[in-house]
């Protein structure tokens, strides 16, 4: 029987593949321009043939285990009301008898559900500031009644797999994690974001009905902002031969050589049998129209009973395409194990992108041998509707929005992220600073660390791994250089490719930041000139900036409503506004770039304010993703694209001759502004900067004449609205999979009887789900909104909201219907969209 446990040992991951001494880090450049690949999302961007190749060679099987949950809301103070877990001293006493996790166990009045899962989003908030991070939710030792979930499911395990390795795998869960199968206890896990996997072999019944039954403890956080609770992420169930592949071991190393891409191929087998055996790897690296480029086989190698052997080879690629933000391109590699028969017993897909990046300390950062300025965002994971548990496309659209804005980067703050937002990341051409939550070099910490860099290692969006985030009292003891460079050291052994950093905010003038590869400043504009004069050979990079914040729609500071005005005007005390943190970086050539504090707006942290805001107001987009009005300002100055926001809305009839500062975000020439027609004066853009006027409301329209080189090239207008008169319901896509997993996103507008949205408007609204789909969840972008995220139901806030709906695995369609009646007035006229959802290849999942 194996040892996998929860986190990997450290004694396992000496072993790993491609570790190498820290010397050689990345060098070489070269500019190469390649055309965008199509990565449409949701789609198989590998394609069927990969998939197809895999299966014809191996027995091996990866199923998604979300599917048919059923969940139970248990109690951290009394084990009576929690399926009497706990109730003596002996529970662990012996080794199988978990009556929860077996056939004699009745299930049938536990909800059922469908990973992924968080059940602290479906909690009512509570008035109690010590759970202001957690956005007022009730989890914690003071809430035992709410702090614990069960999950259970029975599942099918044929006669066929008796001798196959089976085992369960979850990318993440919070928290606390303790897993029984059969009856029998099989393990734990203790922190709230790295993978943890089973070997559950020896624990299942063969040909029989199999109990899983996993216990989530909420109890103790992670961090200080919202983090959910419950199986949060997906869970798979792998099978395969005793003779397999060592998961997250296999690793594509590029170098670009002149003409050709080198790659470096390692990978760990192990052996789990009980006669020796030898084995060879062979590696197909295969292009993103399917066609194979590159082969290699590795020598034959023996390996004995509960064996591993490491296999290193090598390959080239001509000419190969280069992955960027602006050309995502990426190969996958096909690895697959063979016998002394030449029968192959275990293959896996991973993908990969070539690409060179290096970090100079006076020119600041280079991808493919040009300087690339980071233009990135920190974000949590949570969005609205869901809390944690993010549908795959969410994370889609959420990279789409912050590409849109002109981002090219992302920091994973402050935790090791879901595979999904990686790859959507990697697919859709966004740069990753990728982070692990605990910066220490205890085992836990090492393991946490590890794991991200082995499970991500492969993935081309990741630049930069973080060690941590603002450990204030750590940095500036002696244990603070000590334990940074260990975690330092062991990630170049995993990884000679990337360099590390961590996110500073104290402790300059000690040793800490001086083990860094990269420099990461967290605010303190003050002491960045004269660090980098003190330390002229590190590298840097802005890890935390802005802290901006901003309420979306929102023009004067309310203190009373827990408003912030979205002009660029408020940031916290440690911080700075937008154009103020953008330019101090963007006059510096040495530094690298930096990462706003924050992309989307995240539950918890209500900052500027406290109760009843239960989000916070940092984001350049709301918790739905609708842009703020600094989203333009960046736009402007990180994008490519011509731009031109005016803003505020032109709805101020209660404040009528009084003088309103309007603003533009422009990156034209210039840019003349009409009230109703009459010059307002035309005013340059200075780069870098937004225009501002005062102008004397009268209602009507008031407009933005974008001039580039002596022409006008773009019009903006905000017009007077009337009052709300109609609901427009708009989803991001009108087709979506029929797959069960699948999302639409619409946009919920409350428009005026001439179908402008208006600005101001409020305005509650129930929606009718039918048809194969159902609700996931809603939002409105409002920090203080304490409407249920769950609930078919929500107000508008500032015109908009948004509600995100799931198909069914049943092609068909699903309406959405949006009706005002059962509220007081205005009662807006019944609205429908009808969705489709299209037949496709399921995921092969647990039945
Ligand atoms: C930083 C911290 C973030 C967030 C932010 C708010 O110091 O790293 O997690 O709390 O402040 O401004």
């Amino acid at each position: 029987m194996s040892s996998l446990t929860g986190s990997i040992s450290r004694r396992d991951l000496l072993r790993s593949t491609l570790a190498v001494s820290a010397s050689t880090l990345v060098a070489g450049s070269v500019g190469r321009a390649h055309a965008l690949l199509a990565n449409c999302p949701g789609a198989d961007y590998f394609g069927p043939a990969s998939a197809e190749a895999l299966s014809a060679v191996a027995p091996r099987e990866r199923l998604l285990f979300d599917f048919g949950w059923k969940f139970f809301q248990g109690n951290g103070a009394d084990p009576r009301l929690d399926l009497d877990f706990g109730m003596g001293q002996g529970d662990f006493a012996k080794s199988g008898e978990f009556k929860f996790a077996t056939d004699k166990f009745d299930d049938s009045k536990w909800r059922q559900l469908n990973l992924p899962h968080d059940w602290a989003v479906e909690l009512p908030f509570v008035h109690d500031e010590e759970q202001n991070s957690h956005g007022y939710k009730p989890l914690g030792r003071r809430y035992p009644e709410t702090s614990i979930g069960w999950y259970r499911r029975s599942f099918d395990i044929p006669k066929e797999d008796a001798g196959r390795r089976i085992t369960v795998e979850f990318d993440g869960a919070f928290r606390s994690a303790l897993v029984f199968l059969n009856g029998y206890f099989i393990g734990r896990n203790d922190n709230g974001y790295a993978p943890f996997r089973f070997d559950v072999t020896d624990f299942l019944r063969y040909g029989e009905k199999n109990y899983l039954v996993v216990r989530m403890d909420a109890s103790f956080g992670d961090g200080w902002f919202y983090e959910g609770a419950g199986i949060y992420r997906h869970v798979w169930l792998t099978k395969t031969d005793a003779l397999h592949l060592e998961p997250w071991e296999s690793a594509v190393r590029t170098e670009v050589r002149g003409e050709s891409a080198v790659l470096t191929l390692g990978t760990i087998v192990r052996y789990e049998g009980s006669d020796p055996e030898s084995c060879r790897v062979r590696w197909r690296i295969v292009d993103g129209a399917g066609k194979v480029v590159a082969t290699a086989d590795s020598p034959v190698k023996p390996i004995g009973p509960n064996g591993f052997a490491t296999f290193v080879t090598g390959a080239n690629i001509a000419n190969p395409a280069l992955w960027s933000p602006e050309t995502p391109y990426l190969y996958s590699a096909l690895v697959t194990v063979l016998d002394d028969t030449g029968k192959a017993r275990d293959a896996e897909r991973i993908s990969f992108g070539v690409r060179d990046i290096k970090w100079d300390a006076d020119k600041g950062f280079f991808l493919n041998g040009k300087s690339v300025k980071i233009k990135g965002t920190c974000n949590h994971h949570d969005h609205a509707g869901v809390g944690a548990a993010l549908p795959d496309r969410l994370q889609w659209y959420r990279v789409g929005v912050l590409k849109d804005m002109g981002g090219n980067a992302v920091r994973t703050s402050h935790n090791m992220p879901t595979p999904e937002w990686v790859e959507a990341c990697d697919r859709l051409g966004m740069m990753m600073m990728c982070e692990t939550r605990l910066m220490s070099s205890n085992d836990e910490g090492m393991a946490q660390l590890e794991l991200m860099v082995k499970r991500y290692r492969n993935s081309p969006s990741i630049i930069l791994w973080s060690m941590g985030n603002e450990e204030w009292t750590m940095m500036n003891q002696p244990q603070g250089p000590r334990v940074i460079s260990d975690m330092i050291a062991r990630t170049h052994e995993l990884d000679p490719t990337r360099l590390c950093t961590a996110a500073v905010n104290t402790a300059f003038e000690t040793h800490f930041p001086e083990q860094l590869d990269v420099m990461g400043f967290n605010y303190n504009l003050n002491v960045i000139d004269d660090y980098h004069a003190k330390h002229p050979k590190q590298p840097s990079v802005g890890s935390e900036t802005a802290s901006t914040v901003s309420t979306r729609g929102i023009y004067s500071t309310d203190k009373l409503r827990n408003w912030v005005s979205a002009y660029d005007l408020n940031h916290t005390d440690w911080s700075e506004v937008a154009e103020e943190w953008w330019k101090f970086y963007a006059a510096r050539e040495w530094l690298s770039g930096g990462f706003a504090w924050t992309g989307f707006d995240y539950r918890g942290e209500p900052t500027p304010y406290g109760w009843p805001s239960i989000n916070s107001q940092f984001g350049i987009v709301d918790m739905c993703g609708f842009p703020k009005d600094n989203f333009y300002y960046y736009k402007s100055w990180w994008g490519t694209e011509p731009v031109l926001h005016l803003f505020p809305h032109w709805n101020w009839d209660e404040r009528f001759g009084e003088p309103i500062p309007v603003w533009v975000h422009s990156n034209l020439d210039s840019v003349e502004l009409f009230l109703n027609g009459t010059s307002q004066r035309s005013q340059k853009v200075q780069p870098l900067t937004h225009l501002e006027w005062k102008v004397k409301y009268a209602p009507g329209v008031i407009e933005a004449r974008g001039m580039k080189n002596g022409k006008v090239v773009m019009v903006e207008k905000r017009e007077t609205t009337g009052k709300p008169e109609a609901i427009r319901l708009k989803a991001d896509r009108t087709e979506i999979n029929a797959d069960g997993e699948d999302v639409a996103i619409l946009r919920v507008e409350v428009l005026d009887k001439e179908g402008r949205v208006v600005p101001t408007a409020s305005v509650m609204i129930d929606f009718k789900i039918t048809g194969e789909g159902a609700l996931l969840g809603v939002g409105n972008g409002d920090p203080n909104c304490q409407e249920s995220d769950k609930e078919p139901r929500r107000s508008v806030f500032n015109g908009l909201a948004q509600v995100i709906v799931q198909s069914t695995r049943t092609p068909g369609t699903i309406t959405i219907e949006a009706h005002t009646e059962d509220y007081p007035p205005p009662h807006l006229p019944t609205t429908k969209l009808v969705l489709t959802t299209k037949k496709v290849e399921l995921r092969p999942a647990v039945g």
